[in-house]
């Protein structure tokens, strides 16, 4: 699915002086690693690999392959991946507050897709179903993250990269997504996600964590 190599990265801090946070790491899941935790200690990096995997950040050195493709580091061209084929779960569930919950969904649902339909299913799945006209600025922390889920799901996509997806949800709730996830994953969606949660770590087919900047499986 995707292959990570030889990444560098590093942020450059206010003072000039740079922050390493990958050095040489390799990021290569199997085809049977269907879902993989990402583990880590706060500010390990967590987000930011996902965010290069979803080419949200095209600032690093090495290699990265979606599908066996060399992937430009061009952010229209990674844009363009991540339309087709990526769907992100944010680690803080961005929702639009000014849009209804329908309407927050709808957005990630592609062409050719009845809108509504494709929305409702997305929210039937998170449980969402009799809040679709409700404002999206009236929902709880754990409601926001669950459009925020159906709407990364929505778009069907190949690789669901998820930061954090099940942070302010309860243990049932939680549950309920880790039944979503599963159904996607027979589906044929690959599942990437960022996690302290050891019950959703445990739920995923295999574990890494972020160590002296690179990736171990654990
Ligand atoms: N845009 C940025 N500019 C400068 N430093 C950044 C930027 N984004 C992240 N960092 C730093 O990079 C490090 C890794 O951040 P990242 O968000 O990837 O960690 P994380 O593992 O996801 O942490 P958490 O578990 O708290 O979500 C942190 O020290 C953070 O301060
Ligand atoms: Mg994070």
């Amino acid at each position: 699915m995707i292959c990570l190599r030889g990444i560098n990265k590093a942020y450059c801090e206010k003072n000039g002086e740079e922050r390493v946070i990958f050095r040489d790491l390799d990021f290569c899941p199997a085809n049977g690693e269907r879902s993989v935790a990402i583990l880590g200690r706060s500010g390990s990096g967590k987000t930011t690999l996902l965010r290069i995997i979803a080419g949200l950040d095209v600032d690093y050195e090495g290699k990265y392959l979606f599908e066996g493709e060399a992937q430009a580091k061009d952010m229209a061209a990674a844009a363009t991946l991540r339309r087709e084929f990526i769907g992100v779960v944010p680690q803080n569930a961005l929702v639009l507050e000014d849009r209804s919950v329908l309407a927050n969904v709808e957005l990630g649902v592609p062409k050719g897709i009845d809108k509504k339909q494709g929305a409702h299913g997305c929210l039937e799945r998170v449980g969402l179903l009799d809040r679709e006209r409700t404002s999206a600025a009236k929902l709880s922390g754990g409601e926001a993250q669950r459009v925020a889920i159906a709407r990364a799901v929505a778009k069907q996509p190949r690789l669901l990269l998820a930061d954090e997806p099940t942070a302010a949800l309860d243990e049932k709730t939680e549950a309920e997504i880790l039944t979503l996830f599963e159904r996607l994953v027979a589906d044929g969606t690959r599942i990437i996600i960022a996690t302290h949660n050891q019950a959703v770590a445990n739920w995923c087919d295999s574990k890494y964590e972020i160590e002296d900047y690179r990736l171990v499986k654990v």
